[in-house]
C-alpha cells in the first residue's frame, strides 16, 4: 500500500528521539487510531537548528515525521510554521488516502513545539 519512499524513511527514519533542553515541545494526538507524536527543538536566532521526534504510531505516521524534522531544520520559525502535510506528502512521493490524516499529526506537532517555543520566549 505505501510507495518505496515511504517504505524507506520508515525503514531508515531520521532524527529520531528526544532533545534534551529542548527549546519547543509539541505533543499531539490522533483520537481516532490512539497514535502519539512527540517533536522537541532547539532554536537559534529564530532558526530551528535541530528537530527530533517520537513517534508511536503507523508506518505513516513515522515517515512523516521524520520527513518534517529534516525539512525543517534550518528554517526560521515562520517558515517552519507554513509547513503543511501536503508538503511532507509530496516530499514522500504520496500516501495511500486513508493514510493522509497520520501526516497531520507531523505538522501539527511541528506548530505545536513552535508555539510551545514562543509562549516562554516572548
Ligand atoms: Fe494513526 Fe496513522 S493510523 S497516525
Amino acid at each position: 500500500m505505501y510507495n518505496n519512499k515511504v517504505l524507506e524513511e520508515f525503514a531508515n527514519p531520521q532524527n529520531v528521539g528526544v532533545i534534551e533542553n529542548a527549546d519547543g515541545v509539541g505533543v499531539v494526538g490522533n483520537a481516532t487510531c490512539g497514535d502519539i507524536m512527540k517533536i522537541t527543538i532547539k532554536v537559534e536566532n529564530d532558526i530551528i537548528t535541530d528537530a527530533k521526534f517520537q513517534t508511536f504510531g503507523c508506518t505513516a505516521a513515522i515517515a512523516t515525521s521524520s520527513c518534517a524534522t529534516k525539512m525543517v531544520i534550518g528554517m526560521t520559525l515562520d517558515q517552519a510554521l507554513q509547513l503543511t502535510n501536503e508538503k511532507v506528502v509530496e516530499y514522500l512521493e504520496g500516501l495511500p488516502p486513508q493514510k493522509l490524516h497520520c501526516s497531520v499529526l507531523a505538522e501539527e506537532a511541528i506548530k505545536k513545539a513552535i508555539e510551545d517555543y514562543r509562549s516562554k520566549h516572548q
